[in-house]
């Protein structure tokens, strides 16, 4: 057989990342996401909203049977999220996250993954400043 260091389609799509390696940072960024709201650092929880966001759109691209779904998510889910991420506001941000998290549950559900059930964890993550900064 001959070697070559061209690519095929086989070799693009076996490094493309799957589902599951994409929701694992979808999953660290909701969890930074919430910590860096409670501690009062509001640019840092958009900026993991966003890549929440962006990381969905990713995957709606690599995987276009979740497209659909993914799309609703981010307008009903990630919406009221982003909007109380631009007021600042506390309660209406806890209201949005607690259910964006219950619908993305029922989205693993729905996919076939309800043994996937996501909680914040009891510790914020202690690898940035959470608070409101200078
Ligand atoms: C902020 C919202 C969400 C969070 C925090 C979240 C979190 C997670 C986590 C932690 C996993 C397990 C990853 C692993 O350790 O391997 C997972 C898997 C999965 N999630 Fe989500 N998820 C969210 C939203 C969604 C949405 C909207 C969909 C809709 C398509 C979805 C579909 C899936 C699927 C299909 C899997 C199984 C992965 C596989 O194919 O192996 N998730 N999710």
């Amino acid at each position: 057989m001959r070697v070559t260091d061209e690519l095929s389609d086989e070799h693009i799509s076996a490094g493309l990342p799957g589902t599951a390696d994409l929701m694992v940072l979808v999953g660290n960024s909701w969890w930074h996401c919430a910590y860096a709201a409670r501690g009062g650092n509001w640019p840092l929880a958009a900026f993991y909203a966003r890549r929440v966001r962006s990381l969905q759109r990713r995957l709606g691209v690599i995987r276009p049977k979740y497209k659909e779904r993914l799309a609703t998510y981010e307008s009903t889910m990630l919406g009221p999220l982003f909007a109380a991420l631009e007021t600042q506001d506390r309660a209406a941000f806890d209201r949005a996250f607690a259910a964006a998290t219950d619908d993305a549950n029922t989205q693993h559900v729905e996919t076939g993954y309800g043994y996937i059930r996501w909680q914040l964890p009891d510790e914020a993550p202690k690898d940035l400043d959470l608070g409101p900064g200078r």
